[in-house]
């Protein structure tokens, strides 16, 4: 099998105080390179969690990733983050850029972290696809949420990665702008690598090869 990705059984249960909250139950997913996903579902289904267990951050309660074939959260710490860093792009729904950092400092970073050399022109050439040529040098509370939004995008497509997975990667823009957005990510994508999306807009899932809902914590093809 050449999946890029394999998401095998996966349970999630948060434990708040004396509360268990079930969030996923039991999903599959198979994704093959150039294949293209969205996931949608009512607000609180658990597509974040589901995103961050599938991208490494948060280990299941059940079940298995397989990312070309190697489990997630069955090697040390240190191999999964060097397969963060090197196969899965992450877009957070709420965007973790570095405030002390500019626009182009934060997309150069995952390159500065894995010590590679002649990173910037590539960080512009991001940057700019997503219109922000204009702002390079700003801070992220010198931007608008929106162009915060693009410069987290242009970041997690720093590394090519193998797979880029979005969590509402295009909430905070305009039509025309999350157009442009989408075009990026799909073009990318699609030349090498896997996109999984999540979203609440059917016109960016549409774009898309397959659409899942996530609904009582099970994915479903649409
Ligand atoms: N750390 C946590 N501890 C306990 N419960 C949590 C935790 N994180 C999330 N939850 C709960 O898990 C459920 C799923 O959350 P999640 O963020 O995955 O939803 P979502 O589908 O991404 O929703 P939205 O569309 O609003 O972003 C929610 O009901 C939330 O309250
Ligand atoms: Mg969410």
């Amino acid at each position: 099998m050449n999946d890029l990705m394999h998401v095998q059984g996966i349970a999630k249960v948060y434990q708040k105080a004396h509360d268990q909250v079930d969030v996923i139950e039991d999903v599959h997913l198979r994704i093959a390179n150039r294949e293209s996903i969205a996931i949608m579902g009512e607000s609180g289904a658990g597509k974040s969690t589901l995103l961050q267990v599938m991208g490494g951050l948060l280990s299941p309660s059940k079940g298995k990733v397989l990312v070309d074939g190697v489990s997630l959260y069955d090697v040390r710490d240190a191999q999964r983050a060097q397969i963060r860093n090197q196969k899965i792009g992450f877009v957070f729904q709420f965007h973790y850029l570095l405030p002390e950092f500019t626009a182009l400092e934060n997309v150069c970073m995952p390159a500065r972290i894995a010590r590679l050399h002649g990173y910037e022109e590539k960080a512009k050439t991001l940057l700019t696809q997503v219109g922000l040529e204009h702002r390079l040098t700003h801070k992220p509370s010198e931007l608008s949420g929106g162009e915060q939004q693009r410069v987290a995008i242009a970041r997690a497509l720093m590394m090519q990665p193998s797979i880029l997975l979005a969590d509402e990667p295009t909430g905070n823009l305009d039509q025309k702008t999350s157009d442009q957005v989408a075009q990026v990510l799909f073009s990318l994508m699609q030349e090498k690598g896997a996109l999984v999306l999540v979203t609440h807009s059917m016109r960016l899932a549409e774009k898309a090869d397959k659409v899942y809902r996530l609904t009582k914590g099970e994915l479903v093809l649409e």
